[in-house]
């Protein structure tokens, strides 16, 4: 199950979890009333995936693409981990699926608060067009892959 909650106000440490004490937890309901829509699919399987398939049928997903976040495989990867964390929005939704390893949605709420949404592989998430977000890999070491 996808966890989300707010953040605390410290800015060491990207990929700490941030969580408030006590913790301060986000439902999926609070989320999707931010526009915010979470799913889980089956990852090992998401090039025959017929549900993946269905939801880019219906929402009109055309294009994808792989992006691996690893130091020895994502080219200029010090400054695509800094760009990714900077706060930023797009015009367009922003539909991201782990396809392996781990690491954090941060979404900012109606008041500007930043919820930190952790994903793992099988999650997928949507971003609605014009939400303030970031994105950094957690403490896991390993990598994560996006499409
Ligand atoms: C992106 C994520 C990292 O824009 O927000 O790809
Ligand atoms: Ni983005």
């Amino acid at each position: 199950m996808v966890q989300a909650w707010y953040m605390d106000e410290s800015q060491e440490d990207q990929r700490a979890p941030h969580r408030q004490q006590p913790n301060r937890a986000v439902s999926l309901e609070q989320l999707r009333r931010l526009g915010v829509v979470y799913r889980r699919l089956d990852a090992d399987n998401y090039e025959t995936d017929p549900c993946l398939k269905e939801i880019r049928r219906a929402e009109n997903y055309s294009w994808m693409d792989i992006v691996t976040i690893h130091k020895d495989k994502l080219p200029n990867y010090e400054e695509k981990i800094k760009t990714f964390y900077e706060e930023h929005l797009h015009l367009d939704d922003e539909i991201r699926y782990i396809l392996d390893g781990s690491g954090y949605f941060d979404v900012r709420d109606k008041d500007d608060k930043w919820i930190r949404i952790s994903m793992e592989k099988g999650d997928m998430i949507t971003l609605p067009a014009g939400i303030y977000h970031r994105f950094t890999l957690d403490e896991n070491v390993c990598c994560c892959r996006l499409p």
